[in-house]
């Protein structure tokens, strides 16, 4: 980063040395960046066999079948190795799952009837969940739910069948993606996150000048600047001291953070842009930064009038869906099904079924194919297009009333970087093929629905956050979620574990607050709130897999948060068993 280097990549991280020929500079980038970038472009994706037996659903009538020993690392990225996801993954045994429900109302398994939604209903369905040759040349399509009891759709009359939808996509990049990865792109990309948020930490008191870090150094003993910065380093001292380098467009600055400084446990990060107040010290001389400012997100009330849809409607969250993978829970999938389809409902529940118009899906809805070392042997559907194809039977399964919005996550089949943009045409056309019309949005998106504006996240970033900052686990991601409202960006850090693309525009920049905040990707689930925003963590589809077996981590799969839109009420139904 970048903003004051003549060389912009000069100063990256992933830059490990450059050199200079008539006037053209080299880079050298770091290896690891290199196999990522070779991955992200599909250069090191291993070739897997095609599956000579069909190992779908339809073999295996039990919940978990074709579960192995072992099992898939959540969200685990092509080129990290097991070591580094050590340092981020939560240690110590095995947890109580309601310590999750941050502040809300799980709701037990007994809410829903689960002995209701075994209905035979193989004649309500006649022509579908067969899996069979296309005769296309296509591998056997595999229906995940082909063995399954798939309820019939009793939602004729249901109140959300009425309804017209009201869905209106306020931002997605989908069409705005141009990053060549060039240096110029480089350095605009980092001038439009500061000016961006600069403007929203010149907000706050005391913070509205136009002072810069260079000033810092016509500073006399005693005198106080503040200024508005990126982060371009942080060390810490042997004794705690913490060294944060500062820069914007005119040049950079250090000050410290003294050790006994209770400013210490401040979640600071680098690229992240922060407001400081900086004093030198009348003794050493030193230049000691007192007071932080985040851009942040006022305070406001929960309930705004205006975004209040005038009638009674609610929206499920669900991600990381992994089908594909040996650990998919198909059984799981069926009673959600069944709950949409109104089976099995009791009574406690059955406004929530009736209402439900919308269902928004934040990524990660495949395995994907050579995202981490070994994944063949815990794949049952062995090529991204057969993913994709029993992905489209599952949703099919969905009553038709509902509005599906899906963006992806880095398990799918689009580019790692972010911002990603939504699904290709030809996966598109596998779910136009299944008569499905679901809305493909872009990673990140904000869309407004009934009025309520939603921004949906996979949340890969989180892998960088739970790293970097301390007290954060897998466990709790709503805590990185506020975290990111806080820092008014969804990813900061750059050159981490989240690859992100240096567009010209930052649309990782949070510059709308939303109404309600949604991500995935950590397959745990959990909902809360924080400066009138609702942040929802919603779960997995995937029972726990080999990594997070070793590493103790228990996924909580199968819960669905679902909101009421005119109130901003949750629950999260269990649909586990
Ligand atoms: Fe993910």
């Amino acid at each position: 980063m970048i903003m004051a280097s003549e060389d912009p990549l000069s100063s990256s991280r992933a830059v490990v040395d450059y050199m200079e020929k008539n006037g053209v500079r080299e880079f050298f980038i770091k290896p690891d960046v290199v196999e990522k970038a070779l991955a992200e472009h599909g250069l090191l994706v291993p070739l897997s066999e095609p599956e000579p037996e069909d190992k779908s659903a339809s073999t295996q009538p039990e919940e978990g079948r074709g579960m192995q020993p072992g099992g898939t690392p959540y969200c685990d990225e092509a080129g990290e190795g097991l070591s580094e996801i050590t340092e981020t993954t939560v240690g110590g045994g095995g947890r109580d799952e309601k310590t999750v429900f941050v502040g809300e109302k799980g709701v037990g398994a007994d809410d829903v009837d689960t002995a209701d939604t075994q209905v035979d209903t193989n004649s309500t369905e006649p022509d579908r969940g067969v899996g069979g040759n296309t005769g296309s040349g296509r591998p056997p399509v595999i229906d995940p739910l082909d063995g399954f009891d798939i309820p019939p759709d009793l939602s004729d009359g249901f109140e959300a069948r009425r309804l017209t939808p009201e869905i209106e996509v306020l931002m997605d990049v989908t069409d705005r993606i141009e990053s060549s990865g060039s240096v110029e792109y480089f350095r605009k990309y980092f001038s439009d996150r500061y000016k961006k948020l600069r403007a929203l930490v010149r907000k706050h008191q005391g913070y509205s000048g136009n002072t810069s870090v260079v000033d810092v150094e016509r500073m006399q003993p005693g005198d106080e600047i503040r200024v508005v910065a990126i982060i371009k380093d942080i060390k810490v001292t042997d004794r705690g001291t913490r060294i944060v380098e500062l820069e914007d467009e005119f040049g950079t600055a250090k000050a410290i953070i003294p050790s006994n400084s209770p400013l210490t446990s401040l979640p600071l990060v680098n690229d992240e842009v922060i407001g400081v107040s900086i004093t030198r010290s009348p003794g050493r001389g030193s230049l000691i930064i007192k007071e932080v400012v985040f851009p942040d997100i006022p305070a406001r009330k929960q309930e705004a009038d205006d975004r209040k849809p005038d009638r009674r409607v609610y929206v499920a969250f669900v991600s990381d869906v992994h089908v594909g993978s040996d650990t998919f829970l198909p059984g799981a999938w069926a009673r959600f099904v069944g709950f949409l389809r109104g089976v099995g409902v009791k009574n406690g529940k059955k406004e929530i079924a009736e209402n439900l118009k919308y269902l928004v899906v934040s990524g990660d809805l495949v395995d994907g194919i050579g995202v981490y070392p070994n994944q063949e042997k815990e794949l049952v559907i062995h090529d991204i297009e057969s993913q994709y194809r029993a992905l489209a039977k599952i949703f099919r399964r969905v009553p038709d009333h509902v509005e599906v919005l899906m963006l992806p996550g880095n398990h799918d089949m689009v580019r790692q970087a972010e911002p990603q943009p939504a699904f290709s045409d030809p996966i598109k056309e596998i779910f136009v093929e299944e008569g499905l019309n679901i809305h493909f949005l872009s990673n990140p998106t904000l869309v407004s629905i009934e009025g309520v504006k939603i921004l949906a996240y996979h949340g890969r970033s989180m892998d960088d956050f739970l790293g970097l900052v301390p007290g954060l686990s897998y466990e709790n991601p709503i805590e990185a979620m506020k975290i990111m409202l806080q820092k008014r960006h969804l990813a900061p850090v750059y050159g981490g574990k989240t690859p992100i693309a240096p567009e010209p525009v930052d649309h990782l920049v949070i510059e709308t607050i939303p109404d309600i905040f949604v991500t995935g990707h950590v397959h745990s689930v959990g909902v809360d709130r924080y400066r009138g925003v609702l942040l929802v963590n919603s779960s997995t589809w995937q029972s726990q897999t080999s990594f997070q077996k070793m590493h103790n981590f228990n996924p909580i799969p199968a819960r669905v948060p679902v909101v009421n839109l005119q109130t901003l009420e949750h629950e999260i139904l269990d649909f586990s068993r």
